[in-house]
């Protein structure tokens, strides 16, 4: 599974790229209005630090608007995943923009029939939201299952970018489901490496290693 980062944070972007956890980037407008950059500015520093997609999400909610922008983002660099809404017009949008070439990752996905749709668009990536389903008592990794079945049943090579993480187990069940991506914000992947017993562990060996007088180098 790959791993994309949901944030416009440079520096946390960098921490994580630099131990090689990086594949891609997500981006949307209210991460663009956290970092309290400028969208055209910070999307093009992390496509020039990071070699995989970079999703960066249009404005416009009408399809001419929205073909128009992703034109404009595609622009900024070759790893540009434009991201459209999943609307008609945004559908339409990904039909013109996959046609012309360009990765487009359809997002705001809450169903498998959207999910249908947006495949025969040509998507190059679907953006379920799990912890938005989760937040609503609606599982959201039945939503992932569901489909991977019907992307698999079908041979669709739309991607499967499990989006709207919210916890370590939301990343372990997307890779046991299949999920082709999973993006989370830094934090998660932080947290992935933690467990009491690694700590415990480690404490006793320190403990060991100071009794015996244990040294290598
Ligand atoms: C991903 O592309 C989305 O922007 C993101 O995962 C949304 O997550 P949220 O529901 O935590 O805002």
């Amino acid at each position: 599974m790959k791993f994309f980062v949901d944030t416009a944070e440079i520096d946390a972007i960098a921490e994580l790229n630099d131990l090689g956890m990086v594949d891609g980037v997500t981006t949307n407008p209210s991460l663009i209005k956290k970092s309290g950059r400028d969208i055209l500015e910070v999307t093009k520093e992390i496509c020039d630090l990071v070699s995989g997609p970079v999703s960066a999400e249009v404005v416009a909610l009408d399809a001419e608007g929205m073909i128009a922008e992703g034109r404009k983002l595609a622009e900024i660099a070759e790893n540009i995943a434009v991201k459209v809404p999943l609307t008609w017009d945004g559908l339409k949008a990904c039909k013109t923009l996959t046609d012309e070439g360009k990765m487009v990752n359809v997002t705001l996905c809450f169903s498998a029939n959207q999910a249908l749709l947006a495949a025969k668009a040509g998507a190059t990536f679907i953006s379920p939201f799990i912890g938005r389903l989760d937040d609503l008592n609606s599982d959201g990794l039945d939503l992932i299952e569901d489909i991977r079945t019907i992307y698999d049943n079908y041979g669709f090579e739309t991607q499967i970018l499990a989006a709207s993480i919210r916890t370590v187990n939301h990343m372990s069940d997307c890779a046991k489901i299949g999920a082709d991506v999973a993006t989370a914000p830094p934090a998660v992947f932080k947290k992935m490496v933690e467990h009491v017993l690694t700590d415990k562990g480690l404490a006793a060996f320190v403990e060991d290693i100071k009794a015996a007088n244990i040294s290598i180098l």
